[in-house]
């Protein structure tokens, strides 16, 4: 059995406005129904997964565990993070905390902002690689690069992969490209994308941070020690906490790591990481609407009202990005999408 760890407490800033500091893009519905944290830990509801163990903010502790009860899911802990640290202490947290129980146990590392619409084989895809992570092996997910992505981390194989569907042992990791290094890559084609999902098992990851990441170690493993249960949550204790560095598991233990292995996943994926992905995901004949709004002779354009009872219209354009909130309007081109989260700081910093 694989206990699936959800990853829910980033904050989404490229998503903005729609994507809040209290309120960010995994608990919203930003495609059909269900929310994307929903959507993430339903994918993970199958007799081969234990009970999740969600990993998130104090700000968001009552939203997650109110939409866990929706889809009628009992999680088995939900730990909370005293201050966001970013992913690399929080999967060694939920690691620690399963120590205690199954030190042996597999667990599935999976964020809570991606669309993966094919259930069934991203289940027999996780089953592959279930004879890697059993052998030691830390094991990603990997995506056929179609662009020169540069928010995403790049997967080196020996060559490029054959068999879909079987863990091929990697070569290197490479986090978070700048675009010159990003398109050679995709041109070598040896390149696959990661997921951003991991299985391992639960001491393998842990001897993974002691020798890659001692200083997350070392504070991490204190927080766990010192941890409160707090109405039915675990709370992480603040002062050791404070300690960990602040960065994502794919800097501090998958560039370093020697055992790394990858299945590749040909299934449908998208990290909704910011307006320009959520078009990719809904576009039909060029455009993508939703909420109350007309497109008159718009092409590659994405139109989005949250407003009640107010229209947005669009007339003649062409590649562009307009979302309305109640207290705030984004306007921009497609291609400048990632520069949201430079909006969002400058109000910050305004504030
Ligand atoms: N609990 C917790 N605490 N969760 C967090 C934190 C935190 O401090 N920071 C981020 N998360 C959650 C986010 O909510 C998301 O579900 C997941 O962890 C991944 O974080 P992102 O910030 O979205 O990572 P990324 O998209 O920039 O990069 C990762 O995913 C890419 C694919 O989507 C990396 O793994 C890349 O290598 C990968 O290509
Ligand atoms: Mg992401």
């Amino acid at each position: 059995m694989i206990t699936p760890v959800i990853l829910c407490g980033g904050s989404g800033t490229r998503l903005w406005p729609l994507s809040r500091k209290s309120y960010p893009k995994q608990f919203s519905a930003l495609m059909g129904e269900e929310s994307l944290f929903q959507a993430s830990t339903k994918r993970l509801g199958g007799s081969q997964f234990n009970q999740p163990v969600v990993v998130t903010a104090d700000a968001f502790r009552f939203i997650a565990v109110q939409q866990l009860q929706e889809i009628g899911i009992d999680p088995g802990a939900v730990l909370i993070e005293p201050a966001g640290r970013d992913t690399g202490p929080a999967v060694l947290a939920a690691a620690l905390h399963l120590q205690n129980t199954d030190p042996n146990g597999l667990m599935l590392v999976a964020p809570s902002d991606h669309v993966i619409p094919d259930d069934a084989l991203f289940t027999s895809t996780v089953e592959a690689a279930i004879p890697a992570a059993l052998a030691g092996q830390l094991v990603t997910f990997g995506i056929t690069p179609d662009r020169p992505e540069t928010g995403y981390g790049y997967l080196e194989l020996d060559a490029a992969p054959v068999d879909a569907g079987t863990p091929i042992p990697l070569k290197s990791f490479v986090e978070k490209p700048d675009s010159t290094r990003a398109a050679e890559m995709l041109a070598e084609g040896r390149y696959l994308w990661n997921a951003g999902i991991f299985l391992f098992c639960v001491k393998t990851i842990i001897a993974a941070y002691q020798n890659t990441a001692p200083a997350i170690y070392e504070a991490v493993a204190q927080a766990i020690a010192d941890a409160q249960a707090d109405l039915g949550f675990l709370r992480l204790a603040p002062e050791p906490w404070a300690d960990a560095p602040a960065i994502s598991i794919d800097y501090a233990v998958m560039e370093k790591a020697q055992n790394l292995s990858v299945v590749p996943y040909t299934g449908r994926w998208s990290d909704l990481g910011d307006w320009a992905a959520v078009w990719r995901e809904t576009e039909t004949d060029g455009m993508a609407a939703s909420g109350q709004t007309t497109a008159i002779d718009c092409q590659n354009t994405l139109l989005r009202s949250e407003i009640d009872g107010q229209q947005l219209v669009g007339i003649g354009l062409q590649d562009i990005v307009a979302i309305a909130m109640p207290d705030a309007v984004l306007i921009s081109t497609k291609d400048r999408a990632q520069d949201v989260k430079q909006a969002v700081s400058q109000l910050k910093a305004n504030d």
